[in-house]
């Protein structure tokens, strides 16, 4: 598979600043977002950063997109009720159909002046789909900042190893299967 570089050597779309799709969407945590502990779910935070990145690879590529797939969702500090969630999502890195949309979570007290702090992160793979749910190519992304360009990199590389990782566990899914190994 040829990976498209942000130049855009697909020839047929215009590129894309990163600016341009870079979305936040803000949400104040009540009472119904909780766990059996108090604090708010994570479920709740996953469908914020699902939206959030969404939103974000429709605009990138002027049109639907689905979730292909969310890794490394972390975690990082407990959010609470009254809580001002805020959740920044872009486009790190385009492939020919595919965006790798990058999402960092702030929290912040609602009714007070203290700094937000990041209490989670998450990269999200979106596919651009015609009305059919077909793939169809996306403009290239084009980084616009030294930070950009660094998130550009460091998604090439999730790019690579969720490709190998995949490949892999396919190549042995077909040995076990070629040696008679049935686990159904
Ligand atoms: C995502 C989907 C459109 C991919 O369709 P497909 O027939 O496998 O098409 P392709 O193999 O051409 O994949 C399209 C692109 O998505 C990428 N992709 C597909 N599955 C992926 C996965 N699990 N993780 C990361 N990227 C993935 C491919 O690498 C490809 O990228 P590229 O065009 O930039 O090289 C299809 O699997 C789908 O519709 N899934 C359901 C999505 C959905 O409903 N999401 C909401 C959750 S309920």
């Amino acid at each position: 598979m040829t990976e498209t570089a942000a130049t855009g050597e697909e020839g047929a779309l215009a590129g894309k600043p990163t600016s341009v799709s870079r979305t936040t969407l803000s949400h104040i945590m009540t009472a119904g977002d909780t766990n059996l502990l108090g604090t708010v779910h994570g479920g709740v935070i996953m469908k914020l950063v699902d939206d959030a990145a969404g939103a974000v690879a429709g605009r990138h590529s002027g049109g639907p997109a689905v979730t292909a797939s969310m890794d490394e969702m972390a975690f990082l500090e407990p959010v609470r009720v009254g809580d001002l969630v805020h959740v920044k999502a872009q486009v790190n890195w385009t492939g020919r159909s595919s965006m790798e949309v990058g999402v960092r979570v702030l929290a912040e007290r609602w009714n007070e002046s203290t700094p937000a702090t990041q209490v989670g992160s998450a990269y999200l793979v979106f596919a651009a789909v015609d009305a059919d749910g077909t793939p169809r190519p996306v403009p290239p992304v084009v980084p616009e900042t030294e930070r950009d360009r660094r998130r550009y990199q460091e998604a090439q590389i999730r790019r690579t190893h969720r490709l190998a990782r995949r490949r892999a566990i396919m190549e042995l899914r077909e040995r076990r299967a070629a040696e008679g190994l049935d686990d159904a």
